[in-house]
């Protein structure tokens, strides 16, 4: 699955099939917890269907429910590559426990129940450290990329501009509100030529790379047919 020519996001028929039939399922089925609405995780599902075929990478799983998510897009839309997870799933940010949900340690075990639960294993991989160790010694490339680990500091820069160097279409960024000004500073900070901020909305934003040469390209061939 791919498209010619991308365009600028647009949440669409993969956006309402993740949030009217796929969140409910994970929410009701999931061990631990979601941390974003599920208009975000629909937002993240069009994503991964408009990014098309390619390796998907996230920074920070907790419990699985974004990792399981791109899983089963995938796997619904036929949408070639691996879920690639990048936690070091140590407890919540170094905490022993999750505050929200106490109960339900943030481990290995956790998440691969949780990817059991929905039969997801064969494209799932499992990176148990930091993005800061991972993003200096790997250098694969990947199709879309999602930022959801350390949300604070000069953590949300690096990860977002390893991304740009290591993603050919989409970055989706969460927790992108007025409570995380990092992040926000750091989509900011990543607007250049070749990536456009697309979307934002609720607590997501989407960079989307090339997509304005594109579609300045697809603009000038249509017209050059039109004028034939
Ligand atoms: C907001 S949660 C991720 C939620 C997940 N994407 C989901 O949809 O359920 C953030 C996770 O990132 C982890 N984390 C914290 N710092 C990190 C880092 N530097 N690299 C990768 N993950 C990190 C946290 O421990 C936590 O598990």
């Amino acid at each position: 699955m791919s498209s010619e020519y991308p365009t600028m996001f647009s949440p669409d028929s993969v956006f309402v099939d993740a949030v009217t039939n796929i969140m409910p399922e994970i929410r009701s089925r999931l061990k631990g917890r979601l941390t974003g609405l599920d208009s975000d995780y629909g937002l993240l599902a069009q994503a991964i269907f408009d990014a098309g075929d390619g390796d998907y990478i996230e920074f920070g799983s907790l419990y699985g429910a974004s990792a399981v998510l791109a899983s089963l897009i995938k796997n619904k839309y036929n949408i070639a590559g691996i879920v690639m997870c990048v936690d070091p799933l140590d407890g919540y940010y170094g905490r022993e426990q999750d505050p929200v949900t106490p109960d339900v340690p943030v481990d290995q075990a956790t998440f691969w129940h949780n990817v059991d639960t929905f039969d997801v294993k064969d494209r799932i991989r499992l990176s148990m450290v930091k993005s800061s160790d991972f993003r200096n010694i790997y250098d694969n490339i990947y199709s879309i990329g999602f930022v959801d680990g350390n949300h604070w500091g000069t953590a949300p820069l690096k990860d977002i501009r390893w991304m740009q160097k290591n993603v050919t279409s989409h970055i989706v960024v969460d927790n992108y509100d007025y409570c995380h000004q990092d992040v926000v500073n750091a989509v900011y900070g990543s607007v250049d030529s070749i990536w456009t901020l697309t979307h934002v909305s609720g607590l997501t934003a989407i960079l989307q790379k090339d997509v304005e040469f594109k579609l300045r390209k697809a603009f000038a061939k249509k017209m050059a047919e039109e004028a034939v």
